[in-house]
């Protein structure tokens, strides 16, 4: 009955193959399409027959609440069900470090934290959470995990990697796509991205600018972002071909392929990568997914950028704005006899399987009885764990840490009452922003709540306080603003002179002090670290900010360990400069103290 008996996928009671026969190839092309949901009207779903929408990163209803979400989301996936047979639409967003769009979810460290705790049962924990509080709205597809192996932390996307080793980011990101898709109902994962975006090299970034529609030079805007990886197959495979085949073993039904390249051709164009080995070699049945814009960054000629990237074996389109374009145009190279019947079916019937795994033609929505516990005070304690166990401390003078609740503290820095900082990019917007953007509790909140009555906890952002004598102790929490992607690229690495300020004012004011990091990497901190006591690197901990608190003030251990190196002078990138450096890094993998 199935064409493809080997299978692995169980499609329930869909018969995949001979729906794929009844199908128009107008219908299959609209199964293979992705629309961003504000380019897209839902009756256009119903006339276009189109088999996925998706928000991008703050594709968000106005306002921006769960109920809205769920709103929004059920009326494209309504719209599916008018089509002649009723093929249910996959939503997918990007849940990278919980339901991150939604005001009010639960925001959980960046993989970046997560790879600090070295915690796949954790991990395993927050996807299962980060799928009640997706399907909760409807959506049944997420974006995530990214198991990329990034080697340069000037990349802007760092945070997004769970380590620089393979060893550790392989049974992190099988853990989270089985967070995802193990149990009823299930979310689809989506490994990316595909492959070695964290191996591309500096000042190789060619990326289509969206705005003027014109190519931007190499190193414009974006330097490493969308770059290409210069390296040879041996270390594509050992290092990052490792976790994508390690997925594919333990069930991933989607694939997003990289904006980058590998030996000057870009991913969306590489048949060999995405055809012979994915789903060749490594065997892969899911359907592959483009990314953003992926397939016009091809060929200025938008009919060559199509005919490539299908033929390269990408199967849905995140197109995302003009699928009215690439429906004509995938429609002229079918016809044309430039891109195979063959190869839609093929493209069609991965993307089905898919969808009857998933149970979307007898459940073609979410779960919206879960809508109450999008943020729920039980999901928050798992986020909460995930940050104590992901901070890592790196200096402790004299046994300062953990403190006596008793103590008196002054806290300062921009980072201390800013929820938005300590989320990082992708949260709420795209970039992600500064100051209240969602709920939870901000470190300085955390603080306040774990020494209770006794303890005297003064708050001053810029570290000036009224007093004249000196606090005993001092607490700065300082870092990087918000962003995300190429507008992370940053070849400085350099604390601001903001922050640089904030840490010698209270360096002078208090008799010890702690610098808490709030970064998506490590960073230029030989300066404040010599100025310290303690310092805690507590990367991009989200919307639990109690979390740090735990440990600051003992009431549980430090455990994280550093999951990438941590440079000690800017000559220490990328990876393989610092590998070679004779002064060894300022701390190496894994180190962390308890
Ligand atoms: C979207 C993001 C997307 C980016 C691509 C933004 O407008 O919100 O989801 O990744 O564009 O550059
Ligand atoms: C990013 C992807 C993301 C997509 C949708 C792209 O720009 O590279 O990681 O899943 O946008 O938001």
């Amino acid at each position: 009955m199935f064409a493809n008996q080997s299978s692995v996928v169980q499609t329930g009671d869909t018969d995949v193959e001979s729906l794929v026969q009844q199908m128009t190839l107008a219908e299959k092309i609209g199964q293979m399409t992705q629309a961003e949901k504000n380019s897209i009207p839902p009756e256009d779903v119903t006339t276009y027959a189109i088999g996925s929408v998706l928000s991008g990163g703050g594709g968000n209803p106005e306002p921006n609440s769960p109920e809205n979400w769920a709103a929004m989301v059920r009326g494209f996936e309504e719209a599916a069900l008018k089509t002649r047979l009723r093929i249910p639409l996959i939503y997918g967003s990007d849940g990278v470090h919980g339901h991150n769009n939604v005001y009010g979810a639960t925001i959980f460290p960046h993989n970046i934290g997560l790879g600090a705790t070295r915690d796949a049962d954790l991990v395993r924990r927050t996807a299962r959470i980060t799928a009640l509080e997706l399907l909760a709205t409807n959506v049944q597809y997420n974006f995530a995990p990214a198991v990329t192996v990034p080697q340069d932390i000037r990349w802007g996307r760092i945070y997004e990697g769970f380590s620089e080793s393979t060893d550790i980011v392989t049974p992190l990101g099988v853990a989270y796509i089985q967070g995802l898709q193990d149990q009823n109902p299930r979310v689809l994962a989506s490994a990316k991205h595909y492959v070695a975006d964290g191996g591309a090299k500096w000042g190789t970034a060619l990326t289509y600018n969206w705005m003027s529609e014109n190519w931007q030079a190499p190193g414009d805007t974006y330097q490493i972002d969308q770059g290409d990886a210069e390296i040879d197959e041996e270390t594509l495979r050992a290092i990052h071909l490792a976790p994508y085949k390690a997925a594919v073993d333990a069930g991933a039904q989607n694939i997003m392929i990289s904006l980058s390249g590998w030996q000057g051709l870009k991913m969306h164009a590489h048949r060999y990568l995405i055809t012979d080995v994915l789903k060749g070699e490594f065997g892969f049945q899911g359907f592959t997914v483009s990314d953003w814009m992926g397939i016009s960054q091809l060929d200025r000629d938008y009919l060559t950028s199509v005919i490539t990237a299908i033929n390269a074996g990408i199967d849905m389109v995140m197109v995302p704005y003009d699928y009215k374009t690439f429906i004509a145009t995938l429609t002229q190279a079918v016809e044309s006899g430039a891109v195979t019947v063959e190869r839609i079916d093929d493209a069609v019937r991965r993307i089905l399987r898919v969808k009857a795994w998933l149970g979307l033609f007898e459940t073609p929505f979410g779960d919206e009885t879960l809508l109450s516990a999008v943020g729920s005070a039980e999901h928050r304690e798992v986020a909460r764990e995930a940050v104590r166990k992901s901070v890592v401390l790196l200096k402790n003078e004299a046994g300062l840490l953990p403190l006596p609740k008793s103590a008196r503290v002054r806290v300062a820095g921009r980072g201390a009452d800013n929820i938005g900082m300590q989320c990082g990019g992708w949260t709420i917007s795209w970039q992600g922003d500064h100051g209240a953007i969602t709920e939870g509790t901000t470190i300085l909140e955390g603080i306040r709540q774990t020494v209770g009555e006794t303890a005297q906890v003064s708050y001053d952002a810029e570290g000036t306080f009224a007093e004249d004598e000196t606090a005993a102790i001092g607490i700065v929490v300082v870092g990087e603003s918000p962003y995300a992607e190429g507008m992370g690229d940053n070849g400085d690495l350099r604390l601001t002179d903001e922050d640089a300020a904030v840490i010698k004012r209270m360096r002078e004011g208090c008799d010890k002090l702690i610098v808490i990091l709030l970064s998506g990497r490590p960073l230029l901190i030989n300066e404040a670290l010599a100025q310290s006591d303690a310092f805690i690197a507590a990367w991009l901990p989200g919307s639990e900010g109690q979390g740090v608190a735990d440990v600051l003030f003992g009431d549980h251990p430090f455990t994280g360990k550093l999951p990438f190196s941590w440079l000690r002078s800017i000559d220490q990138v990328p990876l393989t400069a610092l590998k070679q450096h004779p002064d060894g890094p300022l701390f190496p993998l894994g180190y962390g103290l308890a």
